[in-house]
């Protein structure tokens, strides 16, 4: 393979993945999921938009400073002060990159209300200022996919010329399919002068289920930079996920002949962390991640993966990071025995980390005869998620419930250190509960998603619950898992309340809702 095979991957999950709505990260995650991504190959990360907000600055500053091998790159308007900014921001990398783009569609030239020449001035001048600033910048023409080509073509030509070392083709609105992603690739590389000096990146919304194909075709017809999130995270329908193109290629290398830099053992790993981060659970029957994506439930299949896994597997589990199953642990595992089943689960937990895990994993083999790996998975991301020192923390809870209403329920909640103590009642256990926390931190957060999922099969199963606040336009999620159900959602709310309050001090109302237009100055 040369270096004409490789496909460059560039993961956006902080910044495309990241816009939609609820996904919001704290500034911690993000650099955590930043670091995961680096260590795990990732050529690019697009951290964030950093004139879109103080956090976002702050985070891709941050993530700029640690980043290892990988490329940090922001993402910047047509406009000096975005770009400014923008370099501001990567400028600490290693290998720092501005990203700029610009809505050229019909529909979005009219916004602006910029003429094509107008447009093509504005391009000129702002690619020009990118490149003076930075020798990595990438340019794109928003909704390419939907702009006349002559006008792609002129267009892409100039921001060449301009300087630009990256050309992005985006189908904003996930509109195109696999032959016209191939051909408008071809085309730019046969009519526009100076195509052959740059890389063209494919970049696809799922919104008709096609990003992975639509990328992969780009690939085919030339294009060597996929731009992906985790999980398929994005606005809509989401960004193409790095997993499914990454396997395509891995799995089809016959035909589809190109490397990338990813260790795909990690990609198992990455993507339960951004399920938990993002509050985005992962559907079941999701390609490559999806809790379902190995399980061979229907007898006929079991019997042939028995005699021979390849009968229905076209990869390995291990290949991304899924250890084969085993034998779960019990009341009577021991650290040394947690800490290897941790290890081979992709979570290298510190000694006092591994002592807290230990003490709750005591305590749910007590509860539950058998410890299963998602049992384990949710425990730790529990673990990450609720940290000790909250500001709000649950205490105690008891609930009475059943068919005579109204449910009861009685909570100790310690708030800022200090133990309070209520009852109330509520339509239903969970109402009762949440009412509690209510009455006891009062706040004007509406609940807008509140999801339970069962980790494993049973009725000892431990809850996942997941909840998403909106409260003056500022969205968090929580989440946490528990054998009893009401535990884990209350915990969840507390969770989400917590991560509220801080969201509350770094932002004013309304602030850290990314309002920002992408047509905006
Ligand atoms: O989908 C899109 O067009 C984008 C651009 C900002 C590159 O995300
Ligand atoms: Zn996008």
């Amino acid at each position: 393979m040369t270096q004409q095979d490789k496909v460059v991957i560039f993961d956006t999950t902080l910044r495309d993945g990241e816009q939609s709505p609820g996904a919001t990260m704290t500034h911690e995650e993000k650099l955590e999921i930043a670091g995961l991504l680096d260590d795990m190959g990732v050529d690019i990360i697009e951290a964030g938009f950093p004139i879109a907000s103080e956090g976002d600055f702050a985070a891709v500053s941050e993530i700029s400073k640690r980043a290892k091998t990988s490329t940090i790159c922001g993402l910047a308007r047509a406009n000096f002060k975005d770009i400014d900014r923008c370099w501001e921001a990567v400028r600490h990398a290693k290998s720092p990159r501005i990203h700029t783009f610009i809505g050229t569609s019909p529909l979005h030239r009219a916004i602006p209300n910029l003429d094509m020449d107008q447009m093509a001035e504005r391009i000129h001048e702002t690619v020009t200022h990118a490149r003076n600033l930075c020798d990595n910048v990438q340019w794109s023409p928003m909704d390419a996919t939907r702009t006349e080509h002559d006008y792609l073509c002129r267009v892409v030509e100039i921001a060449i010329k301009a300087g630009a070392t990256t050309i992005n083709i985006p189908d904003t609105v996930g509109y195109t399919y696999p032959m016209e992603s191939a051909k408008i690739i071809r085309m730019l590389l046969e009519r526009v002068p100076g195509a052959d000096s740059i890389i063209f990146a494919t970049h696809c919304h799922n919104d008709l289920g096609m990003a992975t194909a639509n990328s992969l075709a780009a690939v085919e017809a030339g294009a060597r930079q996929i731009e992906c999130t985790i999980n398929g995270l994005g606005e809509r329908a989401g960004n193409t996920a790095l997993e499914e193109v990454v396997m395509a290629m891995k799995v089809r290398n016959d035909i589809l002949p190109f490397r990338t830099g990813i260790d795909t053992t990690k990609i198992m790993g990455l993507s339960r962390r951004v399920a938990t981060v993002s509050g985005f659970a992962v559907q079941f029957n999701k390609a490559i991640v999806g809790k379902n994506a190995f399980a061979h439930e229907s007898g006929i299949h079991q019997d042939g993966m028995l005699k021979n896994r390849e009968t229905f597997e076209v990869m390995r589990p291990e290949d991304v990071g899924l250890t084969g199953t085993s034998l779960p642990l019990g009341k009577h595992s021991g650290r040394a025995a947690l800490r290897a089943k941790l290890k081979e689960l992709g979570f290298d937990l510190a000694d006092n980390q591994l002592n807290d895990v230990f003490v709750r994993f005591k305590a749910l083999a007590d509860r539950k005869k058998e410890v299963y790996d998602d049992d384990l998975i949710a425990l730790v991301s529990d673990e990450q998620t609720n940290d000790a020192h909250e500001f709000l923390q649950l205490k105690k809870l008891r609930v009475i419930c059943g068919t005579e209403g109204p449910q009861e329920a009685e909570m100790v909640l310690t708030i800022d250190g200090k133990d309070h103590h209520i009852d109330a009642t509520g339509d239903g256990p969970v109402d009762a509960a949440f009412m509690c926390v209510k009455m006891l931190f009062p706040h004007k957060a509406r609940l807008q998603v509140y999801q339970v999922h069962a980790v494993t099969e049973g009725t000892d199963a431990q809850a996942t619950v997941s909840v998403r606040l909106e409260e003056d336009g500022r969205i968090v999620t929580g989440s946490s898992a528990d054998t009893d159900t009401i535990v884990a959602s209350t915990k969840a709310y507390i969770n989400a309340l917590n991560r509220l309050i801080i969201r509350r001090q770094k932002t004013a109302p309304g602030e850290d809702v990314k309002t920002v237009s992408y047509h905006g100055e």
